[in-house]
């Protein structure tokens, strides 16, 4: 675990207006956050790399490697609040939740697989020690807490006689030798109780339980949604895939790790749709795709992983799920945290939403059925099935979703992009985000407000930004300026100069490499343009 690094990052977020907590003036709002000028722009141009990259540049008539065969890709935007059927069908109302503890002394709610504890025994008692912290951090924490609820001195810490390592507050029976994780007495924790995730809100006036909606906890329902809108009116074949972006919600238990796990956070999914017995080679064709995107966009190997399900991880939905992982530094060392989902949904979504709610029966989805033996949640009745010209078959289509969370994203690319080096015995910190998504591609700057230069750098500046979000800075030393544009992540600075009067040529100074050449102001627009591509 690197805290000082995340430390460090936070602080820079803030103080350069990448990321404010939400509501800041007000003492804040736990697991909301906003993003400022240039985490706005950050944001954005990863979402506009994702857009681009998986819908608008795919290349629908080619076969791209890896790919069983050429598809389709189109996008859809969809409202966040459904039908309260959506949910029923989808499964979020009944499955779509945590078990919560609540301490009844510290008044805190703890998401009960998040809870680490030791048994431990000293002064003739034993104890389970429960903390909030995994890993080194906790264990940590536990030595702390045993101490200081034993009386003991950090001298006598031989008196603690510990009992295995740190576990799950799941593997403990009786919770009245536990010490909760902000309490001082033992016994303090209640019963675990479920928690659904989903946001609810009131639509209308009237305001009666009758109106009660939910904000969506996932875009992709949107999308099953209007699966059939849109194979009848944009006439796309199977295999084909629909791309989304946009905000979800969840009232996660226990936000956490800056913006890691938040309360309102932006997803980009793909619900993928093909042939059942092609299914499980998209699914590989989608896992790999996605995990070379991370990488190509600067996330380095050695922090990314791609890491399959357990089967008894998988969601309720899915028969196959992998992860791909980022090694964040608030982890502890070996570590990884989630930063995408890629899940085999067979036909789970487009039945439900067709039958009614689908429940496994071994091993098949059967509708749920009520206690009066009628489906428990009635489906659209709609006809969701697909028919083939070619080989004149009907079918449901299976989906393949990749699920990456434009937030979780964000952070990984910063915590990647963080850097603090020496240069020429300076110290210098350096955010080396790729140059697709840095906020600004190039800063201008001319040498001295004098001799004409500043009327050059303005016409330079206002030309690039025809083009590109570039920024203009003619205040203080060069060196001070570069250090500015290296924290902002500004892949190029320019500066306008002596030579520039003389043959109109400007420097073009290199964020990560430093090196400095010069460039005709006529080239400028395509120098950059064909390195900010790279
Ligand atoms: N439609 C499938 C789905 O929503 P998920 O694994 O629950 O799957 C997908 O979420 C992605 O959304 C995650 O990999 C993560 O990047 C992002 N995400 C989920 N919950 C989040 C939260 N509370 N805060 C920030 N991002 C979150």
């Amino acid at each position: 675990m690197d805290m000082s690094k995340m430390d460090k990052l936070v602080s820079l977020c803030k103080r350069r207006g990448f990321i404010f907590q939400s509501s800041e003036i007000y003492g804040g709002l736990n697991g909301f956050w906003d993003y400022g000028p240039l985490g706005v722009e950050l944001k954005r141009n990863i979402k506009e790399a994702w857009w681009r990259d998986m819908v608008q540049a795919h290349d629908d008539i080619g076969v791209l490697p890896g790919a069983p065969s050429p598809f389709e890709m189109v996008g859809l935007d969809c409202s966040i609040i459904m039908h309260p059927q959506v949910w029923k069908c989808s499964g979020h109302y009944d499955l779509f939740h945590d078990f919560k503890v609540e301490c009844n002394e510290s008044k805190k709610r703890y998401r009960y697989d998040q809870v680490w504890g030791r048994w431990v025994e000293a002064k003739g008692q034993r104890i389970f020690v429960a903390v909030a912290a995994p890993g080194e951090e906790g264990t940590k924490e536990t030595e702390q807490k045993a101490l200081k609820f034993f009386n003991l001195r950090a001298k006598n810490v031989e008196e603690l006689k510990w009992e295995g390592d740190l576990a799950c507050l799941t593997a403990v029976k009786d919770f009245a030798p536990v010490l909760g994780p902000d309490a001082k007495s033992l016994g303090t924790l209640g019963e675990p109780r479920e928690f659904n995730l989903m946001m609810k809100t009131i639509i209308g006036a009237l305001g009666g339980e009758e109106d009660a909606a939910f904000l969506r906890p996932e875009t992709a329902q949107g999308i099953f949604c209007n699966y059939k809108n849109v194979v009848d009116s944009s006439r796309v074949k199977i295999p084909f895939g629909i791309g989304q972006v946009g905000k979800s919600f969840r009232n996660e238990i226990t936000p956490r790790n800056f913006t890691f796990r938040s309360r309102e956070f932006e997803q980009m999914e793909i619900e993928f749709f093909c042939k059942p017995a092609t299914s499980p080679d998209w699914y590989k064709f989608w896992r790999d795709r996605r995990y070379q995107w991370y990488l190509n966009l600067g996330l380095a190997q050695e922090r990314l992983r791609l890491r399959d399900h357990h089967k008894e991880e998988l969601s309720h939905y899915s028969c196959g799920t992998a992860d791909i992982e980022y090694a964040f530094p608030f982890l502890a060392a070996g570590d990884f945290g989630e930063l995408e989902g890629i899940a085999h949904r067979g036909d789970f979504d487009l039945r439900s939403h067709q039958e009614g709610k689908l429940v496994r029966q071994g091993d098949n989805l059967v509708v749920e059925q009520g206690p009066d033996g009628k489906p428990k949640y009635k489906g659209s009745g709609k006809d969701l099935s697909y028919f083939e010209e070619a080989t004149k078959e009907r079918f449901i289509s299976h989906v393949i979703e990749p699920s990456a969370g434009a937030d979780r994203a964000t952070l990984a690319f910063l915590c990647e992009a963080y850097c603090e080096e020496e240069v020429k015995g300076d110290q210098r910190v350096v955010l080396k985000l790729h140059p697709r998504l840095a906020p600004y591609k190039a800063a201008i700057f001319p040498l001295v407000n004098k001799d004409g230069m500043p009327d050059i750098a303005q016409k330079v500046y206002r030309d690039l930004k025809k083009s590109f979000n570039v920024f203009y800075d003619d205040s203080g030393a060069v060196g001070r300026r570069y250090r500015r544009m290296d924290e902002a992540g500004t892949p190029y600075c320019l500066t306008i100069d002596g030579q520039t009067l003389q043959d109109q040529t400007v420097t073009i100074r290199d964020r990560d490499t430093l090196v400095q050449e010069r460039v005709a102001i006529a080239e400028l627009e395509a120098v950059i343009r064909a390195r900010v591509q790279g």
